[in-house]
Parts: structure tokens; C-alpha cells; sequence
């Protein structure tokens, strides 16, 4: 199958965690007869380097013109916020092309991985039963996309206000499709929330509770995001699928990331109405280890699989690169995110390398 995928590597560490994104695309391509075409642009400071802007209209058209995007990382240093290449970066790029292609759902599988039990953060007793979340964050609402200002009043005082707003449609978009995703999994929604305090939570958990009858075989769990955090940590095999608003979910599958031991292995897919994606890693540009062959490529590689899944329709081509990374981990290879303390750390090419080597040795079924 000919598809097309447009590669927008970005800045920090996402140049090199792509490179090996696309070496396990090719073996995929090899192994199952595909043919992946890459159309390659630049967004972030990369983009700002060549155009003077982080999102120009070619990239945005080289996008629409793909079949899927996919995409590593923008930004740079927290310090370096005064350098126009890196100010309002993140907003410029990742967030425009959000808004740009109406990528309301994003998706972020958490889960614990057997044979990493050893790094994780917690302890063995709470991550086992083996956790295993989905987090569905709605992704072009919520106080990321309200009115942001920041000035000085007529005392002299200098203030900030972001707006959070949602309207009931946005809601009912990300709620539908996570009820969707809790029926073919275990069947438990946790909707999280502020609606103590805030306005658009309280509109949210309405909404959910008019939408929850039309999915009765899915239990609805409202759970307040404060409380939430804490119970990720402390029983986290208590959910099946999350789903909350821009913000909280942005912190939660930070958070989230402690079950595995690494923002390095999440990756993530967000998506549209009309089933368009964009796939990326769920963790930053790490400018502070950004061209040393140490950043995990497993969030990208991930992400590239989730392609495969949801925008291509490639099942067997997708697994075979999960099963591949849990068997390269499995065999003890390691980047420096995830090592033990007894273990030598692999480069990033060759922790790709061990993932490719495990999809072109596994039989087809
Ligand atoms: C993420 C990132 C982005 C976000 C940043 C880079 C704007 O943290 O995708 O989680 O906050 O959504
Ligand atoms: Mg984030």
C-alpha cells in the first residue's frame, strides 16, 4: 500500500528520535511490501531559522496534502524564552497545526511494561495488577485556546489572565469517542474534572452523565483531577479509560508517564473528526540532551506504530512494532532513561537497531 506521510522532525531532541522512527517505517515497509513516501518540512525553531516563522504555510501544506503527520517535538531551552526563535514556539507550531486541522482528540496510551518493572518509580505491590490506561484529552479548547493577556492595570500592577472556555459540542466530541474506545477495553470511563470550581467542568460532567445512557455497558467514574493525580500513583489499575479536559489532561499523562519510568515510551495520536492524525511523542524537545545519542526513540517509534493503526488501517504491521519493542526491552536493551543501575545504557540507534532487528526476525502469522 502507497501512503504518505508527512515528517515534521522539529527541534531538541526530535531530528534524531525521527531518524529512527522512520529506519523501523522502512523495515515495516520492507517486511510487509508498502510503500511509505516522507515528505519532510519544518516547524519550530527550526522553521523559524529558514522562514522566520514557526508554522509557515508550506509546512501546514505540506501536511494537508499527507495522509498522516508525523511529528517529534518544537521548542527550546526554558532560559532562552527572550530569543524570538524560541518565544510563543510551542503556541506557533504544535498548538496552530491543533487548531489548524481540528484535532480535538488526543489519545495516550499509558501502561505499565513487565520488563521494566524494575525502574518504575513505584513500587511493585501498586503497579501490580499491571496498569493499563487510556487517556482522551481533548486537545483545541479549555484554557490553552481562550483569550491569553498579560498587561499592566492602572495602579501599575502588572496582571495575567488565560480563559478557559468549552461549549457542549467540543464536550460531546472527545466524550463520544472515549465511551467509544471504554466499550472495546474494560468498560470504565473515568471522566476528570474540576466541577467544584470551575465552570467548564461542571459543563463538562453534565454533558458526560446525558451521554452516559447511550453506552450503559460503560461504568462512569467522575473523579476531581486533584484526587486523581494521586490515585494514578497510589492505585493506578483502578482505570481503564480517562478522559478530561486540555489541561488536566496535558498534567495527567505527564503524570502518567511514572508507570512505564520514562516520558520516552508515550507516544501519542491526535486526531479529527474526519479520522485525519498526527502522531508524536508525548514528551518535550529535551534541548538539554538534544544531539548526544541518548534520547529514548521508543515515543516516536510508538507513535509511528499508532499510524499504522489508526490512520492506515495496518493491524498486523502495527503490532509487529509493539511486539517488537517489548521484545527489544525484554532482551535488556536500554537507553538512558530507563536503565537499571547495573545495566549499560544503549545508544538510541541502537536501541532502534534491536526494535528492527526484532520486526525483521518475527514470523508473519
Ligand atoms: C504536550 C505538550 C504540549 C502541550 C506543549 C509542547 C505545548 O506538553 O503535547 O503534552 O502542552 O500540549
Ligand atoms: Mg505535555
Amino acid at each position: 500500500m502507497k501512503k504518505t506521510i508527512a515528517v515534521l522532525a522539529g527541534d531538541g531532541i526530535g531530528p534524531e528520535v525521527m531518524v529512527e522512527g522512520i529506519r523501523v517505517l522502512d523495515s515495516v515497509a520492507q517486511k510487509f511490501g508498502h510503500d511509505f513516501e516522507y515528505d519532510y518540512a519544518l516547524v519550530g525553531g527550526a522553521a523559524f531559522e529558514v522562514f522566520g516563522e514557526h508554522c509557515p504555510i508550506s509546512t501546514i501544506e505540506t501536511c494537508a496534502n499527507a495522509d498522516a503527520i508525523l511529528f517529534g517535538s518544537v521548542g527550546g531551552p526554558v532560559n532562552a524564552q527572550d530569543d524570538q526563535k524560541w518565544k510563543s514556539c510551542e503556541a506557533n507550531s504544535i498548538l496552530a497545526l491543533r487548531k489548524e486541522f481540528k484535532f480535538n482528540i488526543n489519545i495516550r496510551p499509558i501502561a505499565m511494561i513487565p520488563s521494566l518493572m524494575d525502574i518504575s518509580p513505584l513500587k511493585a505491590k501498586v503497579v501490580q495488577p499491571k496498569a493499563d490506561i487510556v487517556i482522551f484529552r481533548e486537545l483545541n479548547g479549555d484554557i490553552y485556546f481562550g483569550a491569553h493577556e498579560q498587561g499592566v492595570d492602572d495602579n501599575g500592577v502588572r496582571y495575567a489572565t488565560d480563559v478557559a472556555e468549552y461549549n457542549e459540542h467540543q464536550i460531546a466530541s472527545i466524550v463520544h469517542q472515549a465511551f467509544k474506545a471504554t466499550q472495546n477495553r474494560g468498560k470504565h470511563l473515568t471522566s476528570v474534572d474540576k466541577a467544584n470550581v470551575l465552570a467548564t467542568s461542571k459543563l463538562w460532567r453534565t454533558i458526560v452523565d446525558e451521554i452516559a445512557p447511550q453506552y450503559s455497558d460503560v461504568k462512569v467514574s467522575h473523579m476531581y483531577v486533584d484526587n486523581c493525580a494521586m490515585q494514578m500513583i497510589v492505585n493506578p489499575s483502578q482505570f481503564d479509560v480517562i478522559v478530561t479536559a486540555n489541561l488536566f489532561g496535558d498534567i495527567l499523562s505527564d503524570l502518567g508517564a511514572v508507570l512505564p519510568g520514562s516520558l520516552g515510551l508515550i507516544p501519542s495520536v491526535s486526531l479529527n473528526a474526519e479520522g485525519f492524525g498526527l502522531y508524536e511523542p508525548s514528551g518535550g524537545s529535551a534541548p538539554d540532551i538534544a544531539g548526544q545519542g541518548k534520547a529514548n526513540p521508543i515515543a516516536q517509534i510508538l507513535s509511528a506504530a499508532m499510524m499504522l493503526e489508526y490512520s492506515f488501517n495496518m493491524l498486523e504491521e502495527a503490532n509487529a512494532i509493539y511486539q517488537a519493542v517489548n521484545r527489544a526491552l525484554t532482551s535488556g536493551k536500554r537507553t538512558i532513561d530507563i536503565v537499571g543501575s547495573d545495566a549499560v545504557a544503549v545508544s538510541l540507534s541502537q536501541m532502534a537497531d534491536a526494535i528492527i532487528a526484532e520486526i525483521m526476525e518475527a514470523s508473519l502469522v
